[in-house]
């Protein structure tokens, strides 16, 4: 099942053109959530602003070479390990999922434009990549989701417990999970349950691409801008207008890192 493109043998049935044009479908709904949310939540806006009354209060005016070197050095440390998650569980089950998704869809994308259809070549490395990176993504998914969310694992309350912030990791979660059982009931002849996990994969799909207005879906354009602005901030001294670090021993004590936060 793991070098088999679920896609191909879907062609066999459904023409490739309409597999093409549901990709297409969900990479415009992808733009028109995030650009939505932009103008109708004003981040953008907040965001600019912010940024310049940053630059008016820079202590000096950082080069192209610097610059480039801090955002490189963000886009690596920062952006790529999820460096504000600090060390520990919550940050491997977070790149583990990130990185996870990402195979899966870039994987999605390859298979149905070049390995999918009337004489199209095969290949095995883009399946495996394919189902691996929804392995990886249920694998850090869930983790978060049943045993590392605050209100979980923190608050107390059961781990069935679902609102609106839920929408994008049980999205999320709900493609992988369903896109793996259409793959293997499809690649084991299982016919009745290969359409059911395919009309379960095509509706997680539109719930994850057509909630980006309401979820956290946006979150991977807005961290990695914000995480830039708040290197360059601290690179040509205006730090987002707060005040200087003293130059003296930190004596606060262990505060919020005495104990793990369980108050119930
Ligand atoms: C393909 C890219 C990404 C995917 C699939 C992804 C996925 C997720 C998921 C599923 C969650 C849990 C959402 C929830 O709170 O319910 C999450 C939370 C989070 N993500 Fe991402 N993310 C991506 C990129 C990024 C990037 C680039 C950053 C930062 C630079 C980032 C920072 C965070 C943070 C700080 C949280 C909150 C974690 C927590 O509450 O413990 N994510 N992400």
């Amino acid at each position: 099942m793991l070098s088999v493109n679920p896609y191909a043998t879907l062609a066999e049935t459904i023409s490739p053109l309409a597999i093409q044009g549901f990709i297409l479908a969900m990479l415009a709904l992808i733009v028109i959530g995030t650009v939505v949310q932009m103008v109708h939540h004003k981040n953008v806006t907040y965001f600019f602003n912010n940024a310049k009354k940053a630059k008016l209060a820079a202590e000096r005016e950082l080069g192209i070479g610097e610059k480039t070197s801090v955002i490189l050095k963000t886009v690596v440390h920062d952006i790529a390990t999820t460096a504000e998650l600090g060390a520990g569980k919550r940050r491997i089950a977070h790149v583990m999922g990130m990185y996870g998704t990402i195979l899966f869809w870039v994987a999605s994308v390859v298979l149905v434009f070049a390995y999918t259809g009337t004489g199209a070549s095969e290949s095995t490395i883009w399946p495996m990549i394919w189902h691996v990176g929804a392995i990886m993504t249920c694998v850090g998914g869930y983790w978060f989701w049943l045993f590392l969310r605050v209100d979980v694992l923190a608050e107390a309350h059961p781990w069935y417990r679902i609102i609106k912030a839920d929408l994008f990791v049980l999205a999320l979660l709900a493609c992988a999970t369903t896109g793996l059982a259409w793959s293997y009931f499809q690649s084991s002849g299982s016919t009745g349950l290969g359409y059911l996990f395919l009309v379960l994969f095509i509706t997680s799909n539109i719930v994850l691409f057509g909630g980006v207005y309401w979820s956290k879906f946006a979150h991977m354009i807005y961290k990695p801008g914000a995480a830039i602005q708040k290197n360059l901030a601290e690179a040509d001294g205006s730090r987002d207008n707060l005040p200087p670090l003293a130059d003296a021993p930190k004596q606060f004590g262990l505060g919020i890192k005495r104990e793990q936060p369980k108050h119930y």
